[in-house]
């Protein structure tokens, strides 16, 4: 049985031509923000994302700044052409090679795994799209969940000075979650306890989430909370952004087509991870409020 850490990187791993083919060689993987505004291309949308979390974080130039799961460094890109010093941390070894490739200075690893010693302190840390992935559905039922979160807050807390600023941006679950007991891919067809089953089995994640903000903070020793929203309604349109961009033809997307269709033939997992995320369970968590999507801002106070 693989772990989440091992599927979460090879989804990562195996997906990274067609993902650069499609949404560009420093990919966003996460949520974009679009104010409202759902005219917004794409990248548009990422670009306004980048910006607000700069702004969240009092980013100046010359600041360093950790990424706590920085994919493809799309973030760290960003911080540099801004004059800072970007350090990333990533599960997937492509990602990794990737981000160097790209000159950046990126940790291969689980941020579990790190001394923050070793690490230094920076201006800001800031997290997109990972913190749901940082409890299992064992550790989840091993009564975990609330310790993963507070060695996380301890471990970034290491890492900044007092003052120094945290933008986490997580999906949560929404207020039609299921209960973990009544989770069932028997459930009624799109019910939420067949929704989550659904992705439990197939989807990369198969997490447990966190249950909102008020959760999170609980858990958020020396820190303070700064601001938060819902980007809910922004994740449902990135979902339709992603597709679109997927399924446009491209020459570049031809080689890495085919190495998926072998892996398609070759492997059961890979079959059912292709086949969950074409019914589009996903976006119809978002629809139906199954899961949440958070923006926070948070302040180290001690
Ligand atoms: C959905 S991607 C988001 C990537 C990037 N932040 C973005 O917005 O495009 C999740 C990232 O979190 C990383 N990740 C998940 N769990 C992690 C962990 N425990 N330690 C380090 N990185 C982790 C994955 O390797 C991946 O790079």
């Amino acid at each position: 049985m693989k772990t989440q850490q091992q599927r979460i990187r090879e989804t990562y791993d195996w997906l990274d031509k067609l993902i650069r083919a499609s949404l560009g060689e420093f990919p966003d993987f996460s949520g974009a923000v679009y104010d409202g505004d759902y005219s917004l291309t794409l990248e548009q949308a990422q670009c306004r994302k980048h910006d607000y979390i700069l702004r969240s974080v009092k980013f100046e130039p010359g600041m360093r700044v950790l990424d706590i799961g920085s994919g493809w460094s799309p973030m760290l890109k960003k911080i540099k052409e801004r004059g800072g010093y970007p350090v990333g941390i990533t599960l997937s070894p492509v990602q990794a090679a990737h981000s160097k490739r790209h000159g950046f200075d990126v940790f291969l690893g689980d941020w579990k795994d790190l001394n923050p010693d070793d690490l230094g302190l920076f201006g800001a840390v800031i997290s997109v799209g990972a913190f749901e992935h940082f409890c299992n559905i064992d550790e989840y039922r091993a009564g975990e969940q609330d310790a993963i979160y507070k060695e996380y807050f301890s471990f970034v807390n290491k890492l900044l000075p007092v003052g120094g600023r945290h933008y986490l941006q997580t999906m949560t679950w929404g207020r039609n979650h299921p209960q973990y007991e009544d989770i069932s891919l028997n459930a009624p067809i799109d019910s939420p306890e067949y929704i989550v089953a659904h992705l439990n089995t197939y989807y990369v994640s198969s997490g447990w989430l966190p249950y909102g903000v008020g959760h999170i903070m609980e858990n958020a020793n020396g820190f303070e909370l700064i601001s938060a929203n819902s980007g809910r309604l922004d994740y449902i349109r990135t979902l339709a952004h992603w597709r679109e961009q997927f399924q446009k033809a491209s020459v570049r997307k031809i080689a890495p087509m085919i190495e998926i269709a072998i892996r398609y033939l070759a492997s059961n997992s890979f079959r059912d991870r292709m086949r969950s995320s074409r019914t589009g369970a996903q976006l119809k968590a978002f629809e139906n409020e199954v899961f949440e999507h958070t923006r926070m801002v948070l302040e180290k106070s001690s």
